[in-house]
């Protein structure tokens, strides 16, 4: 984060989910890395602590974050500052994006709070902690932490929520993904809601599944660090069979899949809370000709590398 006097600005990474979403809310690993794009809030010295809340947004959109930025500012003793928010995120699709909303709030309010010096990444991740429990009721943590800690991680809820154990990955080869947005999803609020409905209902089957998927997180982070990309891609199209099976993808979300393993990914999967829509990611050797081919197939998509030489 940078500041002068007269304003303050801080960053806050969106986030991709590589293996084990769900399943990770039930303490079971997951593996995650941080976006180069994210959200930036943008403080100036006033009066009283406040948020200008962006346009474009729904009414219950409006509340939860006037209703967050409230629980941070209380958190960080409502520093005298006016904050405005830049994402180049899209809302609701699996990219981390009210992580990131809360990782920028809370560097910036615990930065002026404490007079320009740069916080603790332990404060920003309890105070960023604080606004995804308004934004998701029960966040496992993984997104805001990979926002935090800027780098691919092995993740695993701790007993205290703000205190999860975290691992970084070192990828001896270039880790790169084509991302597609595969269009708008329900909240992860209801997909988390529903899916813990299901497993209330069904606790052995579906206790099995969630286990199975933190396996598969565990094999992927081994073959991520051995260097191993046909292992790792299998191990992400198992992880979405899994996703499948406990009823988190689509027909349009499948038919993305496939689409990435037809233009030659080594594994795809969906990834963050699924649903009708949201993010699918495949994993390439060489991602250069995927995206202009997926798009001349009418698909939005993007290529990131989020591991390995080049980003570490
Ligand atoms: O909100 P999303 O799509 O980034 O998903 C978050 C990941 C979940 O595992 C589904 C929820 C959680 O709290 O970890």
């Amino acid at each position: 984060m940078s500041g002068s006097r007269a304003s303050w600005t801080a960053f806050g990474a969106g986030k991709v989910i590589l293996l084990g979403e769900h399943a990770v809310v039930y303490g079971h690993p997951a593996v995650a890395a941080p976006l180069s794009v994210g959200v930036r809030a943008l403080g100036r010295p006033a009066k009283t602590c406040g948020l200008v809340l962006p346009k474009g947004l729904g009414a219950l959109q409006r509340q939860a974050l006037a209703a967050a930025f409230e629980r941070a500012a209380g958190a960080c003793g409502r520093p005298p500052v006016q904050v405005r928010l830049e994402s180049e995120l899209p809302r609701s699709q699996g990219l981390g994006s009210s992580a990131a909303v809360s990782v920028a709030c809370a560097r910036l309010l615990l930065e002026v709070g404490a007079g320009g010096k740069p916080p603790l990444l332990g404060r920003v991740e309890e105070v960023a902690h604080e606004m995804e429990c308004v934004f998701h009721g029960t966040p496992s943590g993984v997104d805001h932490t990979t926002s935090v800690r800027g780098q691919l991680i092995r993740f695993v809820k701790g007993p205290l929520v703000a205190k999860p154990r975290v691992r970084p990955l070192r990828s001896p080869t270039p880790l790169w993904l084509v991302l597609v947005l595969a269009g708008d999803r329900g909240s992860t609020k209801e997909s988390v809601g529903s899916l813990r409905a299901r497993t209330g209902k069904w606790p052995e089957r579906y206790r099995r599944l969630l286990a199975d998927i933190g396996k598969v997180a565990d094999e992927g982070a081994k073959a991520i660090e051995a260097g191993d990309l046909e292992a790792l891609g299998d191990v992400m199209n198992v992880n979405h069979g899994l996703l499948h099976a406990l009823g988190l993808s689509s027909g349009r979300l499948d038919s993305v899949v496939h689409a990435l393993r037809e233009a030659g990914a080594l594994g795809a999967k969906l990834s963050g809370a699924g649903g009708k829509g949201g993010v699918v990611i495949g994993l390439f050797r060489e991602p250069r000709g995927v995206v202009a081919r997926l798009e001349r197939g009418g698909l939005s998509a993007f290529a990131t590398q989020v591991a390995g030489p080049g980003v570490e």
